[in-house]
């Protein structure tokens, strides 16, 4: 596991997007997992600054995003404050400013009538697609990838889950409450993959900014491997795994010389 250490978000944000444009220019038609939330936006403003200036080209790339809120999907017609799908979050952040192509193109459909069958076919295509290539993840507050919240079990599939109040707390804070939506009326649902899932993704670039992450950075690098911090599941991987971190984040590390700094 290769941990880096930026001095700040954008320098993390930049690092991180250089990586995944190395990617993309030696495999052009890759299979990238994307994230949502507050820390990847940096990440993915770099991405369309190397589209639009220097022709970074996503026309063959494939992308997977991690989840979706259950009950929620994209609202064209909605301002984009008031939509609160994962979906039309991406496009915003991402998709509508570089070249990908629609078909490929693949979040989760939050408002499937068939959430097993859906979820099933959802392992499907990341097989048919030849797998992941590179998995790009967060980290919430109680230390989850994607919504695979404490407890979930490190070789689980892409499911639904219910959600726990500090990711309900922390996801009203930065994102619903923008949304003029009540906290009650908050969904408690999500489909995630699973964090087997993420774990057959070859190669692993986790990112995480800010002192409020520092706690389940260090739980997820130096701490056990357990269901209660589902990222400390990065210990297992067999790939390649980089996480980029600033020096907030970094606070909590107890052997900070051991890393890499930018
Ligand atoms: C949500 C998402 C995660 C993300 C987390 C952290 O729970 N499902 O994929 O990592 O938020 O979000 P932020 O980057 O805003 O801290």
């Amino acid at each position: 596991m290769d941990v880096i250490i930026s001095k700040d978000y954008n320098e993390m944000s930049v690092y991180t997007a250089g990586i995944i444009a190395g990617f993309i220019r030696s495999k052009p038609d890759c299979v990238f997992g994307l994230a949502t939330g507050s820390t990847p936006i940096g990440t993915y403003k770099e991405l369309i600054r190397m589209h639009k200036e220097e022709g970074l080209d996503f026309s063959k790339v494939r992308t997977f995003n991690l989840d979706e809120y259950l009950g929620v999907g994209i609202d064209m017609k909605k301002p984009y404050h008031l939509d609160q799908s994962y979906a039309r979050f991406m496009y915003e952040q991402l998709f509508r400013h570089i070249n990908i192509k629609e078909e490929n193109i693949r979040v989760p459909d939050g408002l499937t009538k068939d959430a097993e069958k859906y979820c099933q076919w959802y392992e499907d295509e990341i097989k048919k697609a030849g797998g992941i290539d590179l998995q790009l993840l967060g980290i919430g507050g109680d230390g989850h990838w994607a919504f695979n919240e404490p407890g979930s079990s490190l070789s689980s599939r892409t499911r639904v889950q219910e959600l726990e109040k500090q990711t309900l707390d922390d996801n009203y804070e930065s994102f619903y409450k923008n949304c003029g939506i009540d906290r009650s009326q908050m969904p408690h649902y999500a489909i995630t993959m699973g964090v087997g899932t993420i774990l057959d993704a070859r190669n692993i670039i986790m990112i995480a900014n800010g002192k409020k992450k520092a706690k389940v950075i260090s739980q997820s690098i130096e701490g056990p491997v357990t269901t209660q911090i589902t990222a400390s599941a990065l210990q297992l991987h067999k790939g390649n795994v980089t996480v980029v971190i600033d020096e907030d984040a970094a606070s909590g590390l107890k052997n900070l010389e051991k890393y890499k700094r930018l």
